[in-house]
Formats: C-alpha cells, sequence, structure tokens
C-alpha cells in the first residue's frame, strides 16, 4: 500500500487569515486528493500555533485567559477550512496535550546535549516585541517596528548546538535524494546558509519573559520557545515515538512539508537538525513556495493590504478561488492577486473553455439524443479517447513534481481539444444530413471526454467536478472513482443526462 503524508505549516492562532494562508492548504488538498484518488493511503496534517509571547498579548487585548482565546481563534481556522473544502485528516493545536507531553520527552531525550548560555536580544517595550541581534541597526538603537528607542536585554536559556550537525545536514542535501529541497533555488539558498558556521539555536525562554509556553521539564524557570515546540507537531500528530501512525507516515513514507519560502530557515536548517539530535529520521521533502503579493509587497496582517479569502469566495464562488490560486502562479513562484486577474481567468478558462464544453455537450445530447448518452461505438468514431490516457500522465508527471498549475495547464489542452471536436464534427450537420451513426459515436466521445474531465478535475476544483458528474446523471460519488482504473470504465449505455444551468456566468 503505497502512503502520502503532507503538512501545512501551523497558523499562528492570532493571525487573520489571508490569501496566502488559504494557499497552502489549497495546494495541500488538491495533492492529498489526487493521492487519495490514485487509492493511496493519506494523512494530510494542518493546524494552529497556539504558544509564545505574540499570542499571551492578542489574548490579553481580547480579554481573555490564553487558551481560552486560541479554543475561540483556532475554531477560525477550522471553519475556513470547511469553506475552502479542505480534507485535512487532523487538525492539531499546539495546546492539545498529547502534544505538549511529545514535546518535553523531546526535550527530555536532547537534554544531555543542551548548554546554557546567554541569549542577547533587542526588546522594544511598547511592542513588546524581542529581534535578533541582526534586525536591529545597533547604530540607531530603534524598533523596526514602531521606530521608538530599543533596548537590548541578556538572559539565561538553554541551546542546541546546531554546527557539529552541518556537515551530515550538507550531506543529506546534496546527496540523499530523500531530503529534497524544492524548488531548486530555496535547495541553493540553504546550502548557502550551510557555507557559514551555524549559532547555537535558543530553545527555551524565561517564564518571567514569556510565560504562555510548553513548561521545560528539567528547568521549572523555563518554558520552549514557540518555534521549537510548532516544528514538533509533524511528529507529534502521529503519536511519535512508538505510534502506529508514526512508523507508517514519518518512518516507512517519509513527510513532505509545505511551507512559504519565508520559513525555509526552520524547515530546512533547524527542522532536520532537532530531528538528528533526537535520532529520528528527517524528512523526505520541503517544498517552499513564494508569496502572494498586493501592488508588489508582501501580504500581510502588519502591511495592512490582506485579502480575505471569505470574501473573494463570497464574491466569485469557491472554484473560481480555488483555480485562480492553483492555475495563475507556477508553484513555487511569487504571485500577484488582482480581482481583475481573477475576473480573466474565471471568463477565460471556466466560462469559455470547461462551462462551455459541459453546457454544449449536455445541449447537444439533450437535443438530438433526447437526453440519452448513446451506447460506446465499436466504429472508429472515438478520437478523443486517445488523448485520456496521454493527459493522465502528463498530470502526473505534474502533480509529482508538485506543479499543479502545469497539471491544469495540461487538463486544459484535453479541455480544448474536445472543444474544437465539436467545430469540427459539427454535429448539428451530422444530424441535419441524418447520419445517425456517426452522431451517436462522436457524442458518446464527447460524453466520456466530459466524464474523464470530471475525473482528472476532481482533486483541484472537487464541487465543479461533482456538478459534472451529477449532470452526467452518475449515480455514485465521484470522489469513490479510482485512477486509472475508472479510465477503463464505459459509461453505461442509456444513462440519462440532467443538465442544469451554465457552470461559470460570464462576469463583465
Ligand atoms: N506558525 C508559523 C509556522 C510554524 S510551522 C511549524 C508561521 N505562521 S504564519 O501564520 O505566520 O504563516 C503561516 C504560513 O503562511 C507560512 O508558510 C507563510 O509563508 C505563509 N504566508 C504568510 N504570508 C504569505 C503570503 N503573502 N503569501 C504566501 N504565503 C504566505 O509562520
Amino acid at each position: 500500500m503505497s502512503r502520502f503524508y503532507l503538512t501545512t505549516p501551523l497558523y499562528y492562532v492570532n493571525a487573520r487569515p489571508h490569501i496566502g494562508h488559504a494557499y497552502t492548504t489549497i495546494v495541500a488538498d488538491t495533492l492529498a486528493r489526487w493521492h487519495r484518488q490514485r487509492g493511496e493511503e493519506v494523512f494530510l496534517l494542518t493546524g494552529t500555533d497556539e504558544h509564545g509571547g505574540k499570542i499571551a498579548q492578542a489574548a490579553a487585548k481580547a480579554g481573555l485567559p490564553p487558551k481560552a482565546f486560541a479554543d475561540q481563534t483556532s475554531e477560525t481556522f477550522k471553519a475556513l477550512w470547511k469553506k475552502l473544502g479542505i480534507s485535512y485528516d487532523h487538525f492539531i493545536r499546539t495546546t492539545d496535550t498529547a502534544h505538549e507531553r511529545v514535546v518535553q520527552q523531546v526535550l527530555e531525550r536532547l537534554k544531555p546535549q543542551l548548554e546554557l548560555g546567554t541569549y542577547t536580544f533587542w526588546y522594544c517595550v511598547p511592542c513588546e516585541t524581542s529581534f535578533g541581534l541582526n534586525e536591529v541597526d545597533s547604530s540607531k538603537a530603534v524598533c523596526p517596528q514602531c521606530q521608538r528607542p530599543i533596548t537590548q536585554v541578556e538572559e539565561e536559556d538553554y541551546f542546541l548546538p546546531l554546527e557539529k550537525h552541518r556537515s551530515w545536514l550538507k550531506e543529506q542535501i546534496e546527496r540523499n535524494p530523500d531530503f529534497v529541497i524544492r524548488p531548486a533555488s530555496r535547495r541553493n539558498e540553504v546550502l548557502a546558509m550551510l557555507e557559514k558556521e551555524l549559532p547555537d539555536l535558543c530553545i527555551t525562554r524565561p517564564k518571567e519573559r514569556v510565560s504562555w509556553g510548553i513548561q521545560v521539564p528539567f528547568s521549572p524557570g523555563h518554558v520552549t520557545y514557540v518555534w521549537f515546540d510548532a516544528l514538533l507537531n509533524y511528529v507529534s500528530a502521529l503519536g511519535w515515538p512508538d505510534g502506529e501512525k508514526f512508523r507508517l507516515y514519518w518512518e516507512e513514507t517519509g513527510a513532505v512539508h509545505l511551507v512559504g519560502k519565508d520559513i525555509i530557515r526552520h524547515h530546512c536548517l533547524y527542522w532536520p537538525i532537532i530531528l538528528h539530535a533526537a535520532g529520528i529520521r528527517p524528512p523526505r521533502m520541503v517544498f517552499a513556495h513564494g508569496w502572494w503579493l498586493v501592488k508588489g509587497e508582501k501580504m500581510s496582517k502588519s502591511k495592512g493590504n490582506i485579502v480575505e479569502p471569505e470574501a473573494v469566495v463570497s464574491a466569485y464562488g469557491l472554484d473560481p478561488f480555488r483555480y485562480f490560486l492553483l492555475r495563475d502562479v507556477p508553484f513555487g513562484e511569487d504571485g500577484v492577486f488582482s480581482e481583475e486577474a481573477l475576473v480573466k481567468r474565471i471568463n477565460a478558462d471556466l466560462a469559455n473553455d470547461l462551462g462551455n464544453l459541459v453546457y454544449r455537450t449536455l445541449t447537444m445530447l439533450e437535443k438530438h439524443l433526447g437526453g440519452r448518452i448513446p451506447a460506446r461505438s465499436s466504429a472508429a468514431g472515438l478520437t478523443l479517447a486517445k488523448d485520456f490516457y496521454d493527459t493522465w500522465q502528463k498530470m502526473t508527471n505534474f502533480l509529482s513534481a508538485m506543479l499543479p498549475s502545469e497539471a491544469l495547464k495540461a487538463l486544459w489542452e484535453l479541455i480544448n481539444k474536445a472543444n474544437q471536436s465539436v467545430e469540427i464534427k459539427a454535429p448539428w450537420r451530422l444530424a441535419k444530413e441524418g447520419r445517425r451513426e456517426e452522431l451517436e459515436a462522436f457524442l458518446y466521445d464527447l460524453a466520456e471526454a466530459l466524464r474523464v474531465v470530471s475525473l482528472f478535475l476532481w482533486p483541484f476544483l472537487p464541487t465543479t467536478a461533482e456538478a459534472i458528474w451529477r449532470q452526467m446523471g452518475f449515480q455514485g460519488l465521484l470522489s469513490s472513482e479510482r485512477l486509472p482504473a475508472a479510465l477503463e470504465t464505459p459509461i453505461p449505455a442509456g444513462q440519462m443526462v440532467r443538465k442544469e444551468p451554465p457552470l461559470f456566468p460570464r462576469l463583465e
């Protein structure tokens, strides 16, 4: 049995979800559905990152204890993922008792390697925010956020030495096909980071400064640094150290982590070294995607340029939104979000190409054959069918390489070919001239193309694919179909179509 373990980052529970957050999760959902459709066992993990000073501050502002605040806001993410059709298998919260226990166990295991040392950083009192030594220009000593004077602070913390693992990690990335960083540009960035000596990683915080965190089991005065805690979700969710899921998905299969490019240091340096130090194998792959930009700037709460996924879905529908994110930008590159670009995609690809193919096929079946799909013809009329397997293989290659936009392009080649075949065959002429056998053969071919399109489309736009399936008169669920087996199953002879209004009305 083939398996697939895929993770999204954990979203800060105080974040206001924007399309940058929705993006990773929609891509993850698409990949997970595609693997399920191939009959694989899939575990898709997402969740919320709930510890640390920032979240304690946000809770205080909301007038709630941190846990009660996180209980509320993690529901916002769950509700959003439901709205976006995300088929996750587990939603982890870093305040889950099982997760906290795993973090403490890992700390115990690493204890002999940890060193107590002095952590020096910049701290802005009004912002209650700390900055690394390299984040503040020491000649000016002002807060990068509010521009007010900032002070340097020293405190005692536990450190995990990273330098002694540097050559191991370099070798993993350079020689081991089991730890892949994609795209290649990010891999090069990580390799460049590994050219320099790695400073020790501070993995605790004194409770007098940050109290909202996981207790360090061997130091009453310390809690765990939020990133150390959060990264461990990827193994705690599987029941490390001896859970069956951990064995199957982590040890036998290997994890694929989807992250944004701003967090590669954490995922490609700290994370594999933490695992190595704890005697756990590294993940199989980290794929770092680009940013969604608005007017040239990264979309983020602090820049105030957020586009909310709910607003886009309410205005344009879920599948147009998913389609735009998946199709418009090659996974790995930055993308620009604008309503103009979204409307253009809806009109050209969804209304014109796909919607038109669905509507005209069903209309012709109704008009010429009373809505009945004819029996599969033995005649050599099946011209489109030759492309089904080829398209499937192309899409498989692209999705294995994590390139959903390219896979959709390949699918649209088939859709366009089907549309062109209508122009070439001119079924209305066949009907007029009474060439019944040719007409039936062609309309079967076209109906079959539509069936295959809905199968191929399902991982990307599940709602639309189900609608096509339903309109074609299928009773069963499209989600239970398995590829490539379903490619060979003909449409039951005599099945009646049930046409509905056009799937994607054109927008002005
Ligand atoms: N909590 C950490 C991740 C811990 S993973 C163990 C975190 N959270 S976050 O909420 O700030 O960001 C979550 C993800 O959203 C990151 O992968 C980040 O790259 C992504 N994005 C945030 N803004 C983005 C865009 N404008 N565009 C695309 N993705 C971006 O980091």
